[in-house]
């Protein structure tokens, strides 16, 4: 029997979370018990803002044997950065103990890890040296490092004036070649290309291999299905599921869908954002403008999502995105305003965003709808991941009957097929 390497005991993180008060929910006997107080002390007078105890994560108890490779799961806000902070001793925890046997090496969010004064050749120096590799020990990685992160060109650069992209590949880079006894990373395949995203699968993979352990923290429900031999489920800070991937990530995307349809829009809490726009409904209407709830393959349809902006002003070059997810959470289709430069400018006040398509290009199947607002690239308004959930059922895309191959591919498009007989001949187009 192997030994754990990582045992989490009845964890828990406070915060305190601070609230101005506001004019408007300030009541009749709040305002006289102030004045009264201001009678006596002046000091009194400013409203004190209220703080308030938010616990991201409680009472969680687990243990990690050397070489399981664990995925975390769950919904945006469950506590999964959280606790890979903690785990990194990038944060203390407010309750219970962690005992981490092993040098840990983490890729958190961007900013975690790196100097950024410092030039990359000299962060990975420090990052060796802070996992108590000599020089020596570094010196023999540091090509493979440069090579995977591809930033030779700017080895002598301070990493602040790096990329995002350039950033990422680095931090992913330095972590998982310097030969950590244990491999953290938070959710690096929401940054980078495609082919960055399979290269660190990839590099992953190889270190579990190596019967070293990694905990990573993904959305991409295929990623951790393919590169994981365990799953945890964490909700609302809790532990939900602790369990094998399939069985955890079941029971993961069935609990978003019941949340996706009970809550209505207005009222979810499990959006991102700063929330000075929100999103307030969302319907699907087919040809004739009636309200559908299953959609058929090869209709045309009008997304309508209604919005609300609480400021006074009027808010300019609104990005707006409809993305569909399968039932493995890959993103198989996105309707973004971008594309086609049809930018949005929203006054204060409710309204609706309509997005016309035609011929729904997907399989049958049931598809989670996340809807994300910006401003621009940089200003995130709302993001609700599992805003909806739709299931697309019959239709006749095809014209033949067929449905396509659902449970092999979502994305349906129709060719033209001919055939030459003979390696001379050429196709005539
Ligand atoms: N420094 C902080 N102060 C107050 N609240 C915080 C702080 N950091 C995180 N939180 C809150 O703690 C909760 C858990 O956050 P955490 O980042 O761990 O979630 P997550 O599971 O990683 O979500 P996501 O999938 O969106 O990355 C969230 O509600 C978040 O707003
Ligand atoms: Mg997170």
């Amino acid at each position: 029997m192997t030994h754990p390497v990582i045992v989490v005991e009845n964890l828990g993180k406070k915060y305190l979370i601070r609230h101005e008060q506001q004019k408007n929910y300030t009541t009749l006997r709040d305002t006289l018990t102030q004045g009264v107080q201001s009678l006596w002390n002046r000091k009194r007078v400013k409203q004190q803002p209220s703080k308030e105890e938010f616990w991201p994560l409680k009472d969680l108890s687990f243990e990690i044997k050397q070489g399981e490779c664990v995925g975390i799961i769950g919904r945006n806000g469950a506590g999964k950065s959280t606790l890979l902070k903690i785990l990194s001793r990038i944060t203390e925890p407010t309750t219970g103990r962690i005992r981490i046997k092993g040098r840990v090496a983490s890729l958190l969010e961007v900013g975690t890890g790196f100097h950024p004064e410092l030039t990359g050749r000299e962060n990975i120096y420090l990052n060796g040296a802070i996992l108590g590799m000599t020089k020596v020990e570094i010196k023999r990685k540091f090509d493979e490092i440069v090579a995977f992160a591809e930033v030779e060109k700017f080895l002598d650069t301070p990493v602040k004036h790096y990329s995002s992209g350039m950033y990422v590949r680095l931090a992913f880079a330095v972590a998982a070649h310097l030969e950590p006894e244990i491999l953290i990373v938070d959710e690096v395949l929401a940054v980078g290309d495609a082919q960055f995203q399979r290269k660190c699968l990839g590099k992953m993979e190889s270190v579990g291999k190596e019967g070293r352990t990694v905990l990573f923290v993904s959305h991409q429900m295929s990623a951790v299905e393919s590169l994981c031999n365990r799953a945890i489920l964490l909700q609302s800070g809790q532990l939900y599921l602790d369990s094998g991937p399939q069985a955890v990530i079941q029971s993961y995307l069935e609990s978003s869908h019941i949340i996706a349809h009970q809550v209505p829009l207005k009222k979810r809490t499990d959006r991102q954002g700063n929330n000075k726009v929100k999103f307030s409904s969302f319907r699907i209407l087919d040809e004739n403008g009636v309200e559908v709830t299953a959609l058929q393959s090869g209709k045309d349809y009008c997304f309508e999502v209604g919005y609300k902006n609480i400021l006074d002003n009027i808010l300019n070059n609104i990005t707006l995105s409809i993305d569909f997810h399968d039932e493995r959470n890959t993103r198989v289709m996105m309707l973004k305003n971008k594309f086609t430069n049809d930018l949005f400018h929203l006054t204060p006040g409710d309204g609706h965003f309509y997005c016309k398509i035609k011929d729904l290009p997907l399989a049958n199947g049931t598809y989670r709808i996340a809807l994300f607002l910006s401003i621009g690239d940089n200003e995130i308004l709302d993001y609700i991941e599992d805003a909806v959930s739709i299931d697309v059922d019959g239709g006749d895309f095809f014209g033949t009957g067929s449905p396509g191959l659902p449970s092999h591919c979502k994305i349906l498009v129709r060719a033209e097929w001919s055939k030459a007989s003979s390696s001379l001949s050429t196709v005539n187009y």
